[in-house]
């Protein structure tokens, strides 16, 4: 039974009974043993666990609750007696709450680390990058190398998580945007069991897939607002000119090269910039073409018209399925799972938070990072659905629909970007 329409009110601990949803107060998440400040009352044993803390009053949330609260007037005159005495339950709660404590610290450390990594990723190929521009022997070398471990990451560790990024980036677009076009190309690669050579290749090829803006003058790229037709044509233009800038490196492989003219390639023809379709587009050009426009959606150079992830794929499989290799689309949602990194979600107990991660094998049990106004962002919550047995995620919520203190809570990020967790 859920009591929708009756709003939110306070009851004391005597009004308990299973079945009734309540949140603690001003609860601290260190306050109280248990994994969340709001929860659906089980047992009896709970009732008690509840008053041995010393809480004497509780909000009742009568939409998430099975029965209401006894009224004040039909309180039990003798609470029912736990089976447990409550300090032995209450001291084994706090063991299993001090071990999901060091865990999360583990979790949010190992986190910490990936985006490091990632922050020193950017770097490395903003320098790389130019070198290619430079037309750089010793750049493609340093790619290839990139690439390569990228490639034994995806190869070796089959449960490789995909996990967000919480950086801001200073860093431009133009080099944070392939980098995430080439893990998300890389991931599909894997999911579809290319081997090691054609992994290389295909990280190769969306590395540098958008290699010829660099002769693009930067006013156009940034430019918002419909362009005109002039304006699109020199857009269109920038495979051909990668391909000439690679064309000037010997050491570039040729197959990538195919993978930096195709991507623009839709599967109706309706692409550039020689409207080739079907299967006569390079396998992993099409493969590119998924993951850059699904980075575009998410990160749109008009920030408000940006799409949430969930959104930018419901959009890709119900609005341009025709554009996609139908087969290559569908093992790119399958890799990112139902609620990919980034999308903000609402859990079965009312909790709202963001995807942080996702192994492709449990996509409907992320990581999810908890918007708690009682605790400080920086040190929120992440709760493994996977670990979980009594928590789902309910649905997504649109970014739009949420109250402004818990937007800032959650995405501090410009940009919505992925990486994978590569050992040191
Ligand atoms: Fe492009
Ligand atoms: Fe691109």
């Amino acid at each position: 039974m859920a009591n929708v329409s009756i709003p939110e009110y306070r009851i004391t601990v005597d009004q308990l009974r299973p079945g009734v949803f309540v949140r603690l107060e001003r609860a601290n998440w260190f306050s109280h043993p248990f994994l969340f400040s709001s929860f659906k009352i089980k047992t009896t044993d709970q009732i008690a666990i509840i008053r041995e803390l010393g809480i004497t009053e509780l909000i009742c949330v009568p939409e998430k609750s099975d029965v209401l609260p006894f009224k004040p007037t039909e309180t039990p005159e003798q609470p029912e007696a736990p089976k447990t005495p409550p300090t032995e339950i209450l001291d084994a709660l706090w063991e299993l709450k001090k071990e999901r404590a060091k865990r999360l610290q583990e979790k949010k450390q190992r986190i910490a680390e990936c985006e490091n990594r990632y922050i020193s990723s950017v770097r490395d190929f903003t320098n790389i990058m130019n070198g290619i521009i430079r037309s750089n022997a010793q750049s493609v070398l340093e790619a290839e190398a990139f690439v390569a471990r990228l490639t034994d990451h995806f190869l070796q560790d089959a449960e490789s998580t995909l996990h967000l990024m919480n950086v801001m980036e200073r860093t431009e677009p133009i080099y944070s945007h392939p980098l995430n076009v080439a893990v998300l190309s890389m991931m599909v690669g894997r999911e579809i069991r290319l081997d090691a050579q054609d992994m290389k290749l295909l990280g190769m090829g969306a590395l540098f897939h958008d290699l010829g803006k660099s002769r693009i003058e930067k006013k156009l790229l940034l430019k918002r607002g419909q362009l005109s037709k002039p304006e699109q044509e020199v857009i269109e233009r920038h495979p051909a000119f990668g391909v000439e800038i690679l064309s000037k490196i010997k050491e570039f492989p040729d197959g990538a090269t195919d993978i930096v003219l195709q991507h623009h390639e839709r599967m109706d023809g309706s692409g550039y910039p020689t409207e080739m379709s079907g299967e006569s587009i390079h396998p992993m050009a099409r493969i590119v073409a998924i993951a850059d426009t699904y980075d575009n959606l998410c990160n749109n150079k008009e920030p408000e018209e940006s799409l949430t992830p969930y959104l930018a794929l419901s959009y890709m499989f119900g609005q341009q399925k025709k554009l996609f290799d139908t087969e290559l689309l569908a093992s790119f949602i399958r890799c990112l799972g139902v609620y990919p990194p980034g999308t903000v979600v609402q859990l079965t107990n009312g909790t709202i938070g963001m995807v942080m991660s996702v192994n492709p094998h449990n996509q409907l049990r992320p990581s999810v990072v908890l918007y708690d106004s009682e605790v400080p962002k920086k040190e929120a919550l992440i709760v493994e659905l996977a670990e979980e047995n009594d928590l789902r995620v309910e649905k997504s919520i649109r970014l739009s629909h949420l109250p402004p203190e818990i937007f800032e809570y959650l995405s501090p990020r410009s940009r919505i970007s992925y990486f994978v967790d590569l050992d040191s």
